[in-house]
């Protein structure tokens, strides 16, 4: 919204309070109520296109919306690490929704990817906070560069479908800070979406609707949040209390009953009438913001169809992942162009007909038009190309007839193109995975044509992660299509023939098999609480902790031509916030390709429980071949720090990061390291402090190793002579000891008075 000037809000205090407690409620479905001097906003979903109901509204997806570009979901989008892509692309929903009179699209989904059973994996971005947040913020930039509000979702920590109405997430406060709110933080403090969408389940026992420290303490008081808090569609019970935690607006129409709780509560005292007036002002400021930025005249005519069209294919092609390429006869199986195959090409499997490019539910979009894998490849191969299903997507299990056909397709051609996958019933919002396996008869068919041709490539059309263990063992090429939008068949033969050098790299790691996953003993919960045990360890920080084999790396990622780096360097931004790294990367291969560049961070003398390595900054390169250029990638503050406990503060450790850069979390090409001056973090000293954080102050280390020495009869602190006599380290050994203890083990030669003047001291010496 930052180049549009708003038009000046008249004060909500003029309204009455029936007035502005209407404000913070739907007037139907999709918009919001007028009241003098506010008018309507119109929201719609999102986020990989608009989803705009003319007739009855709904949250499942289930009644039509118009048509409009369905560009490839976050979980396929991410897979570009593009920010600029993205940015495009918000942009394009944007006019969409300019056309279409809408002022607010509800997105960027950016929860993290928990667990790869999580049914709306498809539209989060990464099991990075880091990545989620980068890309998150460019959506939200790219739309509200156009005039339209973003709904940032779902805050937070709604990273499952079951019982996600009700479910209380229940997280420790460091992966609460570290992982989960991370990517929201980034968002709001970089993007500034105009809303942010409160999740419908319970955060450590409290509903997100009612949870001030959420919705107001770290929202608006930390992270600087200005806009307005809209509820997830139905997210709303107990308004009152929603309104005491900072929730403005209530969405849809719930029949005025939530209006007339507030109302009442104002009226018996249990309400202070200020909170209903600054929701209402937001609400209001909110509407009059995107109101003074409408476009009335725009339009989405053919030119922009197929323009929108043209960007849904460049961003598929663009965010495809590579995952193996292997080579016979001496060459790749990818591009086919450059394969040595010069015959008929067998395209086997339902999905390359019907194509699967997007997920289930209140995301779900109308497409202006749509393209199958088939038509495109046909277009694109002068070579006879036949096309077999081999399966059905219903379930029904092997089918001899396909079967067979497909087959003696693959056997008589030069290669096997076999498009695989899961089936719309098989992931959507509303219901989680309970495996990631393929269905069996794919696996069947896939086998079969293996027996007969030796080129196999396979192309995987999901939203959610696969089991792949099957098929790395029979496909020589498989290419990750995830779900591509609308254009993904056009971007698939781009891909395929060698037209576009795939760039994409994985933002959620490939395990190889659920049991390897870090939430696997504690997904989904039950009774209404599931325990985020696995901490600070999700995704590859899981994997590398565990040091476990995974199928694909996080940040895995193939092209045609290849990258070597070298001189890799960081330093200390001046300000010593941050970390600036420069790595040479040069095309070393023959085709012009885009490299995506990644630098993790570790810090191993860390004070406190660290990850072996997390994401702290990525960029990207096009090269010629032969090429060299260098690239400046930028870690920022906010992805080094840690959540002190004790202090509940954001903490810069000081100390030695290394900063390592590769094309992958585990292909690393080289390492380097810097020193952070950072802060202390300093905590005041109490009776319950333990006698090793005591003598960490020099002002008390003097009168507590006096007292040691009364205690042991050693006079030295640490007692040498006793400690031998015992066979301990009695240093070590009381080091654990909380100082009021002293009282005791001194026989009362130390009292608590002495102690806490010793404290006090210390404190103020600090
Ligand atoms: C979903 C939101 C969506 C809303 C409106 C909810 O069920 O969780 O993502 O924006 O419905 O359709």
């Amino acid at each position: 919204m930052s180049d549009r000037t708003p038009s000046a809000t008249p004060s909500t205090t003029d309204l009455t309070l029936e007035q502005r407690a209407g404000l913070g409620s739907g007037a139907d479905f999709w918009t919001t109520k007028e009241a003098p001097g506010v008018p309507s906003v119109t929201m719609t979903d999102g986020p990989h296109g608009l989803r705009k109901q003319e007739g009855a509204g709904d949250h499942l997806g289930i009644s039509g919306s118009v048509p409009a570009t369905c560009f490839p979901p976050a979980a396929c989008l991410g897979q570009s690490w593009d920010p600029d892509l993205v940015t495009r692309v918000g942009a394009a929903i944007a006019d969409e929704a300019q056309a279409a009179d809408v002022q607010v699209v509800l997105g960027p989904g950016i929860n993290l990817k928990r667990s790869p059973l999580g049914g709306r994996n498809f539209e989060y971005y990464s099991e990075d906070p880091h990545l989620s947040g980068v890309l998150g913020s460019a959506w939200v930039n790219g739309l509200q560069s156009r005039g339209v509000g973003a709904s940032l979702k779902h805050f937070a920590l709604n990273n499952q479908e079951a019982d996600r109405m009700r479910s209380s997430s229940d997280v420790d406060e460091r992966p609460l800070h570290e992982l989960y709110l991370r990517g929201f933080r980034r968002v709001v403090e970089d993007a500034t979406p105009a809303t942010v969408m409160c999740s419908y389940n319970a955060v450590n026992g409290v509903p997100v609707r009612h949870s001030r420290e959420l919705l107001t303490d770290l929202l608006r008081t930390e992270w600087g949040f200005t806009g307005a808090v809209v509820s997830d569609w139905g997210a709303v019970g107990g308004r009152v209390d929603a309104v005491k935690a900072g929730l403005d607006l209530q969405m849809p129409y719930d029949g005025g009953a939530g209006d007339a709780e507030v109302v009442a509560a104002v009226n018996n005292g249990d309400l202070g009438e200020d909170a209903v007036t600054t929701a209402a002002q937001r609400v209001a400021d909110l509407a009059n913001r995107l109101h003074s930025s409408r476009e009335t005249a725009a339009s989405f005519d053919d030119a922009a169809v197929d323009a929108h069209h043209d960007l849904a294919r460049e961003a598929a092609a663009s965010s495809v992942v590579l995952l193996s390429n292997e080579e016979v006869d001496g060459r790749h199986l990818l591009p086919i162009a450059e394969s040595g195959v010069t015959g008929s090409v067998a395209v086997i499997g339902a999905f390359a007909d019907v194509p699967r490019y997007q997920g289930g539910g209140s995301s779900h979009v109308n497409p202006t038009r749509l393209t199958s894998p088939l038509e495109a490849i046909r277009e694109t191969w002068a070579a006879p190309v036949t096309y077999a299903a081999g399966f059905t997507t219903d379930g029904s299990g092997v089918n001899p007839a396909l079967l067979a056909e497909a087959v003696e397709d693959a056997a008589n051609a030069d290669v096997a193109l076999v498009f695989l996958g899961l089936a719309a019933e098989q992931e959507s919002e509303g219901f989680d995975r309970t495996d990631l396996a393929l269905p069996a008869e794919q696996i069947n068919l896939l086998r079969a044509v293996r027996a007969v041709q030796e080129r196999v490539v396979v192309v995987l059309a999901h939203g959610g992660v696969l089991d792949l263990r099957q098929v790395r063992k029979y496909a020589g090429a498989v290419v990750d299509a995830n779900l591509t939008g609308q254009a993904g068949g056009a971007a698939l033969a781009d891909v395929l023939s060698g037209r576009v050098n795939p760039s994409g790299k994985l933002t959620e790691t490939i395990p190889m098999r659920l049991q390897d996953t870090p939430a696997y003993l504690d997904f989904p919960g039950e009774h209404g609480q599931v325990r985020y045990s696995e901490g600070l360890h999700v995704g590859y920080r899981w994997y590398d902790a565990r040091e476990l084999s995974v199928a694909f790396p996080f940040g895995h990622g193939l092209s045609y031509t290849t990258f070597a780096y070298d001189g890799i360097f960081a330093q200390p931004d001046d300000d010593g916030e941050g970390i600036t790294v420069i790595v040479g990367v040069t095309n070393t291969g023959s085709r012009r390709g885009r490299e995506v560049v990644q630098a993790y961070v570790a810090v191993p003398e860390s004070a406190v429980q660290r990850v072996p390595q997390a994401l702290g900054g990525f960029g990207s390169v096009t090269l010629d071949p032969g090429e060299r250029a260098e690239l400046e990638i930028h870690i920022d503050r906010r992805d080094l720090e840690y959540r002190d406990t004790r202090t509940g503060a954001s903490v810069l450790e000081p100390g030695r990061y290394v900063v390592a850069v590769g094309a992958s979390s585990r292909d690393l090409r080289g390492s380097t390291e810097v020193e952070l001056e950072g802060e202390v973090v300093h905590v005041p000293l109490t009776l319950t402090s333990t006698l090793a954080e005591a003598m960490a102050s020099p002002v008390v280390a003097q009168a507590i190793g006096d007292a040691m020495g009364a205690v042991t009869g050693g006079g030295e602190s640490g007692g040498a002579g006793a400690g031998d006599a015992l066979g301990v380290d009695l240093a070590a050994m009381m080091g654990s000891v909380p100082l009021e203890r002293l009282v005791g083990f001194s026989s009362g030669a130390v009292t608590t008075d002495q102690l806490q003047q010793l404290l006090d001291a210390a404190n103020e010496a600090h």
